[in-house]
């Protein structure tokens, strides 16, 4: 969602540094962003120089913005009113000399509008995020500026992040309370932003807001506050283990195809460093009466196939819930429970809020994150990270085969025989390489480039294929926006089956396991409706149209196969002249609900 950069320092190139800032939150998903600097020369009170864009930032330039050591950027990702220039942030009070961003949705707006209008203040967008600085000039009258911020913020209903320029110094002043931030703590200057990764160019040292924590960021200090109490806190800085380069697209064209080919490399080093949390990380799932997996999209999707895992490898029932719903379930938790939430940014709404409800009800919580010190890793009794690098590709893929990895590992400790764990994803990584040849690429490019104008897709399997079914239709949808829908073969008679007619394409799992029988009888009935059948399997069949071989991994063929899925939806955006990267109406980060 949207992405925020901040810098306050002694170098004179604020706007560049935001600017590039930006270009590095671009995965995030935005349809407008802006910044602001402030003008050199102006005395105690700054004034601002701001520009403000609907659209990609794209090749547009900021050499033309006053030099200064102090900016503010923000993309926008729109919930409150439309695309538009007057929309983008940041926004500014009456006078021009508050300068604020907004991360969030403020559920209480058009009361607190209303009274700020009353006031006389004059509103010019339709956003929520503008009554925050209106807000913070009114109570400015009466007490000192970073008091009127934290008294503002309390006033909002809501999740939310934001910063402000302060109007007489070069000082931010931040606060969150569900929406991520983070302080980079340079060298001769400081940053404030919504995303770790943006932050690796300057800085790796970190701190990561936590609720409620309200941050004062100058060039030389930066000062922590409890929001509700005002008092200061003492912080502990965290050090960045990511790198530059693995956030940087390197030789690729598109970090999707990158961060896909990572993928062999990132499984065999689950194998051989994820053993022992593993191991630690069982014995909780051992000594819990019940466990519960949660997440949204890719992510739940991982909890379905964890749910298989546990049932086959360690004979252990694992229920499952997408976020959004998991909190109309969870009547049922007590003290004895465990919840597995699983996520790659760690900062989805709908997984934190199903998280916090658990946590309520005296649940355990386990989090399976990509990104350190975000709020599920710190929200939980226990976390562990994947361990897949930065991911900034909108569609997820090497965090998707990295949880189901370490769930392999897991489900595999569980059942006494962690070393066999091993083994299986080790097989799964080679698999996954033999994928991604290019005499292997090339023939999936053939497949897309045959099936580029089709209007449906339709992807089977059973058992673990299911879920590697549910998630080949969402790749596919996202970026390629070809309707695609993934279900249980099961499924194809109850309803589904009627939709096949000639040449409709239709993409079956048949792996080297149980199903393999019951899934090829629902190629076959597909086949028999004028279905072209792709068949992707260890060993081809007749029933193929097209045959994609992908090697046996046992329970961890999973992951193989779901990248054939991925690699597809890839070339599939491709041949339609798609920016498989940032597909339409999509955010990286879903931090809104
Ligand atoms: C799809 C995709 C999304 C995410 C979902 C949860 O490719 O990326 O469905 O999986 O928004 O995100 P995380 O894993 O960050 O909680």
């Amino acid at each position: 969602m949207c992405g925020i950069f901040g810098y306050v320092g002694h170098q004179e190139d604020a706007a560049d540094i935001v600017f590039e800032g930006l270009k590095r939150l671009e995965y995030r998903g935005y349809d407008s962003w802006g910044i602001a600097v402030k003008k050199p020369g102006t005395g105690s009170k700054n004034t601002f120089a701001i520009r403000k864009r609907t659209g990609k930032i794209g090749n547009a330039k900021v050499s033309d913005l006053p030099k200064s050591s102090f900016g503010l950027g923000h993309t926008r990702w729109a919930t409150h009113g439309g695309v538009t220039k007057i929309n983008a942030h940041p926004h500014t009070d009456c006078t021009g000399s508050i300068v604020l961003i907004h991360n969030g949705i403020i559920e209480n707006y058009e009361k607190l509008k209303k009274n700020l209008i009353a006031h006389g203040h004059r509103f010019v967008s339709e956003t929520d995020s503008e009554v925050a600085v209106h807000l913070i000039e009114e109570l400015n009258k009466t007490c000192s500026f970073t008091e009127a911020v934290r008294k503002a913020f309390l006033k909002l209903e809501g999740l939310n992040a934001i910063i402000v320029m302060h109007p007489r110094a070069h000082t931010f002043v931040g606060v969150r309370n569900g929406s991520p931030l983070v302080v980079g703590l340079g060298k001769g200057g400081n940053y404030l932003a919504s995303d770790a990764a943006a932050l690796l160019p300057h800085t790796k040292k970190v701190y990561f807001l936590e609720d409620n924590d309200l941050v004062v960021a100058d060039a030389e200090n930066v000062q922590i506050i409890e929001v509700k109490t005002g008092k200061r806190k003492k912080i502990k800085p965290r050090t960045l283990t990511w790198s530059i380069k693995q956030a940087e697209k390197g030789k690729y064209p598109h970090f999707m195809i990158k961060e896909i080919h990572e993928q062999p490399s990132i499984l065999s080093e689950i194998a051989s460093s994820g053993l022992s949390n593993a191991k630690k990380l069982s014995k909780h799932i051992d000594q819990a009466f019940d466990t519960y997996m949660v997440g949204c999209g890719t992510a739940s999707y991982a909890c379905i196939a964890g749910s298989y895992l546990f049932s086959k490898i360690a004979n252990r029932h694992i229920n499952w819930a997408v976020g959004s719903e998991f909190g109309y379930q969870l009547d049922f938790l007590t003290p004895k429970s465990l919840v597995m939430a699983l996520s790659q940014s760690g900062e989805t709404i709908d997984t934190l809020e199903a998280v916090k409800k658990a946590k309520g009800k005296g649940a355990k919580i386990f989090a399976l994150v990509n990104t350190l010190g975000s709020s599920l890793y710190r929200e939980a009794d226990y976390s562990m990270l994947i361990g897949a690098g930065p991911e900034k590709a909108v569609a997820s893929t090497k965090a998707f085969t990295g949880k189901l990895a370490h769930l392999v590992l897991l489900a595999y400790a569980l059942a006494g025989k962690p070393k066999s764990g091993q083994s299986t994803l080790l097989k799964a990584a080679k698999a996954s390489k033999t994928v991604l040849t290019p005499e292997s690429r090339a023939r999936i490019k053939k497949l897309a480039e045959r099936m580029k104008n089709k209007e449906h897709i339709y992807v089977i399997g059973r058992g673990l294929s299911y879920p590697a079914s549910l998630e080949t239709a969402l790749k596919i949808k996202e970026i390629s926006y070809i309707h695609a829908e993934g279900f249980a073969a099961g499924e194809l008679k109850h309803g589904v089956i009627a939709l096949v007619e000639k040449g409709t394409p239709c993409i079956a799992f048949l792996p080297n396991d149980e199903t393999y029988g019951a899934n090829l009888a629902g190629a076959m009935e597909m086949k028999a409706r004028g279905g072209s059948i792709i068949g992707i399997s260890h060993k081809p069949h007749e029933v193929f149209d097209f045959y994609i071989p992908v090697a046996d991994a046992q329970e961890a063929t999973i992951i193989p196969n779901v990248i054939v899925g991925q690699v597809l939806a890839y070339y599939l955006a491709i041949a339609r002249d798609l920016d498989p990267d940032m597909p339409r109406n999509l955010a990286k980060s879903v931090t809104v609900k």
